[in-house]
């Protein structure tokens, strides 16, 4: 039997999503972050998972925190926001990993504005759920654990 990680799945989120609930809520619906945390770590204890969830505006402390999840996560569920489309930065410090990164986001991409259709991140990631709403961090989450779970 493969040994359960014990290691916390980080789900770390990027610029602006601080103010989900008010910031185009056409788009990105109504939920607060805080609303996502708390169901996020309520999912993971029910998945056996404890659950660092974390938001930065700033591309630098997200990579600090990627490369923190080497050692310290047992996988990562990442919402880069608009640092998804632009940053080589985050693409690199998410190649350094050898746990499972699952891509989430709140919006369709595919059928947005064309900047979006194409993210950095998905080059690293196992997958990608996008377009459930909040509803996608709980998808994100359990193919995150079910990744960590079968590559131990
Ligand atoms: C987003 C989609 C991005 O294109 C956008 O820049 C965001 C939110 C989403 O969750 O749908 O800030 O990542």
């Amino acid at each position: 039997m493969p040994q359960k990680p014990t290691k916390p799945i980080y789900v770390l989120n990027g610029p602006n999503l601080n103010l989900l609930g008010v910031r185009e809520p056409d788009i990105y619906g109504k939920t607060t972050l805080d609303d996502i945390s708390r169901s996020c770590v309520d999912l993971g204890k029910a998945l056996g998972f404890k659950v660092d969830f974390r938001q930065s505006n700033h591309e630098g402390v997200l990579v600090d925190w990627i490369q923190e999840a080497r050692t310290e996560a047992s996988a990562l569920v990442i919402n880069p926001a608009a640092y998804g489309h632009t940053s080589v930065a985050l693409l690199d410090a998410l190649k350094t990993l050898s746990i499972p990164v699952v891509e989430c986001h709140l919006s369709h991409l595919a059928t947005r504005e064309h900047f979006r259709h194409q993210t950095y991140v998905s080059k690293a990631a196992a997958g990608i759920v996008a377009g459930f709403g909040a509803k996608s961090y709980d998808l994100a989450l359990q193919a995150a654990a079910h990744l960590a779970l079968h590559q131990a």
